[in-house]
């Protein structure tokens, strides 16, 4: 379970992260931040590009920031997205893929927060976004 600390702290960093989202094509930007075991947190943003199969979403730079640098387990993620010119709207659920990599890296009961705002969000589990889930 997250301390509403933690859930205020990767909520805030979430939305700091899609400040940096590039997504000239679809202009939708999304953050999201990636808290470890350890405590540590590991922000993404979504990286679109113009042959468009190569776009890497906000999840899977958080991720991906994180295995690189030796972590591989994690406790909860914050994703917050919508279009670029004005706050999140709506929640950002995470597309198939993202929810494929969570299940490399995380248990079941792995957190995932859906935020609109600091005040505004949902919490799910990975098991409860991707029940049934593939693994080896
Ligand atoms: N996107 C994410 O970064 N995360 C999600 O959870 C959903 C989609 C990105 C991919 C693409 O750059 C843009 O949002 C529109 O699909």
């Amino acid at each position: 379970m997250l301390a509403e600390k933690e859930i205020q702290e990767l909520i805030g960093r979430a939305l700091e992260a899609r400040e940096n989202a590039y997504a000239p094509y679809s202009n939708f930007q999304v953050g999201a931040a990636l808290l470890s075991d350890s405590g540590e947190i590991y922000t993404g943003c979504n990286i679109e590009n113009s042959a468009y199969t190569p776009t890497n979403c906000a999840e899977r730079t958080a991720f991906f920031k994180a295995v690189s640098e030796g972590a591989r387990s994690f406790r909860a993620i914050s994703i917050a997205g919508g279009p670029g010119e004005k706050e999140p709207e709506t929640l950002c659920p995470p597309c198939g893929v993202c929810r494929q990599v969570m299940l490399e890296f995380c248990s079941p009961d792995f957190q995932i927060v859906l935020a609109i705002s600091r005040e505004e969000y949902q919490i799910y589990t990975l098991d409860g976004l991707a029940p049934m889930g593939f693994r080896l």
